[in-house]
């Protein structure tokens, strides 16, 4: 069973890399992955966000690491639990550790600070056979950087506390938070999906969303342990999984 002592024991720190999770995917792919071994990198030449997004970042700004976990304890069905445990981790860091008010999670795996976004999480699995054998936790966390030119719904920690923060600080914070996190997923994995629907951007409110061409709207009700947003429309309770709705927050 992997060891929660593990975690923040090694960081392979670096200038420039194409993405920490090609980086981390090639050492599990080579066979020197560990539990817990972290990647972070001041700079990233392919930075890949969700959807085969690019995440553009200013380079020695902002948080761009990888957290090697193994997963071969774990059946594969449960890895949107583990997106719960890695989002909740980032939350709570943030409110309980920063004090960042109207801290959420905006479905199915993005941080917000109020109305703009301020994390991003990637996470992406190594799969043997039918063993679940590794998740890279890749996590994109704006810090000191304050102009997002190209999208204007980002925020970062600077901007939200006026104040410059250290990285690696953050990081080691949250390798904690990340280590302790997951000793308690191995006992009880489920637990998350509450932690993360109380985290919920909107929940229990009247929310807009894009099907296909159609705009519908509907009350966020909750996320369920497939990763199924649900919301009930004419008093209907209806599921959508992840890409067919799009979200539209005001
Ligand atoms: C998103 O689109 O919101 C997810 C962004 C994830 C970005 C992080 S930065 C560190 C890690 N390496 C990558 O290439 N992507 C993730």
């Amino acid at each position: 069973m992997p060891q929660n002592s593990a975690f923040g024991e090694t960081i392979i720190e670096l200038n420039e890399i194409d993405s920490t999770n090609n980086y981390a995917m090639r050492l599990i792919n080579e066979g020197m992955a560990e539990h817990g071994l972290t990647i972070r990198a001041d700079f990233q030449t392919h930075g890949k966000g969700q959807h085969g997004n690019v995440w553009v970042a200013e380079e020695s700004k902002n948080l761009l690491c990888s957290v090697i976990l193994d997963t071969k304890a774990f059946e594969i069905e449960t890895q949107f639990l583990l997106n719960c445990m890695c989002c909740v981790s980032v939350t709570e860091i943030l409110m309980q550790l920063y004090n960042l008010p109207n801290v959420s999670i905006k479905w199915p795996n993005d941080i917000y600070a109020g109305k703009k976004k301020i994390a991003g999480i990637l996470i992406e699995n190594s799969i043997r056979g039918s063993k679940w054998t590794n998740a890279v936790l890749g996590i994109g966390l704006n810090v000191n950087q304050t102009t997002f030119s190209y999208l204007n719904n980002a925020t970062s920690m600077k901007n939200e506390l006026r104040k410059d923060q250290k990285i690696i600080n953050i990081l080691r914070q949250l390798l904690k938070k990340i280590g302790s996190n997951f000793d308690r997923f191995q006992l009880n994995p489920s637990s998350f999906l509450i932690d993360y629907n109380n985290y919920l951007l909107s929940i229990q409110e009247e929310i807009q969303f894009m099907k296909k061409y159609e705009m519908k709207s509907g009350i966020l009700k909750r996320v369920n342990e497939q990763g199924f947003i649900e919301i009930e429309e004419n008093k209907k309770l209806r599921k959508y999984k992840h890409k067919e709705i799009e979200l539209l927050l005001e």
